[in-house]
């Protein structure tokens, strides 16, 4: 009797912990065909209700298996589960920044990230050049960022392979990232991925990224 009875808090205690470490797939902000003609609304079906979804997923798959290992003290089984942490936690976390990135009323960037943007490029029309040309540049599948160097308290461009996210693999913050997977615009710019990153900027969502800035410098 005591026994089932610690088995079945036991259980409890377990699946409240499984469920509060479970990650879900974020809602779009806007509508699918909200981005149109600069993204199809079967571009954003796909992209977000079975890529994203896929990530989100397989993230909670293999952290399941982690805290498996975790509790049988398996270092083999942890270790060879971190790249499809990676992958798909890098998923994750990409796709949920990319979705803010976007909106259909684009904006401005406000005084102090205008300002920081001329101080580091020059302009604002260099700094999309530069990102732009960095971006379609990408070998295979990646993304292309705007990121800020608390280090250097300044603007950086980066690239990162697969689904590497930008603060965990180069110490960068994420303001704005353009995703070059094939996923995001093959559908309708097939091969020339110089249109759709061209096209990305009539939709990004300043207001987002006014305020990552904002969080990043801490003012
Ligand atoms: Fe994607």
């Amino acid at each position: 009797m005591f026994a089932a009875r610690r088995a079945l808090i036991s259980n409890t205690i377990k699946d409240v912990f499984t469920r509060r470490l479970k990650h879900s797939l974020p809602d779009l902000p806007y509508d699918y065909r909200a981005l149109e003609p600069i993204i199809s609304a079967e571009i954003m079906e796909l992209h977000h209700s079975k890529h994203h979804a896929t990530y989100v997923n397989n993230l909670n798959a293999a952290e399941e298996k982690l805290q498996e290992a975790v509790a049988k003290g398996d270092v083999n089984t942890q270790i060879a589960l971190s790249p499809a942490i990676k992958f798909n936690g890098g998923g994750h976390l990409n796709h949920s920044i990319f979705w803010c990135n976007l909106s259909p009323n684009s904006g401005n960037p406000d005084a102090a990230l205008a300002n920081q943007i001329s101080k580091d490029f020059g302009s604002i029309e260099e700094m999309k050049k530069r990102l732009s040309e960095t971006t379609v540049a990408i070998q295979g599948s990646g993304w292309g960022w705007l990121g800020y160097d608390p280090k250097t308290k300044s603007l950086r461009i980066a690239t990162c392979a697969n689904q590497d996210p930008l603060h965990a693999t180069t110490g960068l913050v994420p303001l704005f990232g353009i995703d070059v997977w094939e996923h995001a615009y093959y559908l309708q710019y097939k091969n020339v991925r110089p249109s759709y990153v061209q096209a990305i900027f009539d939709i990004v969502n300043w207001q987002d990224v006014n305020a990552r800035f904002k969080n990043a410098t801490g003012c």
